[in-house]
């Protein structure tokens, strides 16, 4: 990657009017495909979006968004690479695809700092923040470099992601992020008799928000294309925008906008003390 630009401490200037991360406290649940759907809703709605993929142990967006590679770096900063109308970085961009990615803490730290300080985004609307599972050292590198509006968390129904996205919550209170609401993915599947099945079955989504006092801002149901966007990298949002699945990431999408403060200024300014 470029030369650091940006020292290692202390909260940078924010691209992005807004930043928003997303969080679980499992894997698997949807984070990526929330994260993408959602940078490509808000950009249809007109707004200046970027996308950061913080998850630099396994990168997805770079597969969901449909693009391999960066274009040529300008003045010696990296240029973002552009799908959908969506600007966009990843580590993805920048190893072999399959690569194994070790990182010590510090590296993911730098890599965090420099997707913030020495990539081209311009002036952004909105940053939307694709965290790794679990409650690592990405959040916690991401709330040091710079000010986070606001965060959410996305779960399953099923009662047995409930704690570990109760730990996704927390952390984001922990970072002093203002949780703008729980997301809970994968609700149901449509049966073509219209039937709803409950797959990973119902109401933990609920049971979060309302332990912790937040919004539920979505119950988003389980639809195969939704997946094979996901692979083939066509967001739905993009591909089928008006599949009922496609409405409900936008509806998600207006959701997060309308919890967010309305000045613009983050919830977290860090000066995190680690314990243990
Ligand atoms: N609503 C949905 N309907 C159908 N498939 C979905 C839905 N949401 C996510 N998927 C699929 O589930 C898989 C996991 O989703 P995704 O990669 O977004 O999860 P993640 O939480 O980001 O995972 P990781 O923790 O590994 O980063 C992907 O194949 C994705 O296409
Ligand atoms: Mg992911």
């Amino acid at each position: 990657m470029a030369n650091v630009v940006s020292g290692t401490r202390g909260l940078m200037k924010a691209p992005a009017r807004y930043t928003i991360a997303v969080a679980s406290g499992k894997g698997g649940v949807g984070k990526s495909t929330v994260a993408v759907n959602i940078a490509v809703a808000l950009a249809k709605s007109g707004a200046r979006v970027g996308l950061m993929d913080a998850d630099i142990y396994g990168p997805n967006i770079p597969t969901m968004m449909g693009v391999a590679h960066l274009p040529p770096a300008k003045e010696g900063r990296i240029e973002p690479a552009e799908a959908y109308g969506v600007k966009m970085i990843s580590i993805g961009f920048l190893v072999k695809p399959g690569q194994a990615l070790i990182w010590r803490g510090p590296m993911l730290h730098s890599a965090i700092r420099q997707f913030v300080g020495d990539v081209n985004w311009g002036e952004l609307d909105y940053m939307i923040v694709d965290l790794p599972p679990g409650t690592g050292d990405a959040p916690l590198s991401l709330a040091q470099t710079l000010p986070l509006s606001g965060g959410v968390v996305v779960t399953l129904p099923q009662k047995v992601s409930l704690d570990d996205a109760t730990r996704g919550l927390q952390m984001f209170q922990q970072l002093q992020v203002p949780v703008l609401g729980v997301i809970e993915n994968m609700s149901y599947l449509e049966l073509p008799d219209g039937t709803r099945m409950e797959v990973f079955g119902r109401g933990g989504g609920q049971q979060l928000a309302e332990s912790a006092g937040v919004p539920l801002l979505a119950t988003l149901p389980m639809d195969p294309a939704v997946r094979e966007g996901g692979d083939n990298g066509t967001p739905i949002v993009a591909s089928d925008p008006d599949s009922p699945v496609a409405k409900a990431f936008v509806e998600l999408a207006e959701r997060i906008v309308a919890q967010l403060p309305k000045d613009g200024e983050a919830g977290s300014s860090v000066d995190i003390k680690l314990v243990g």
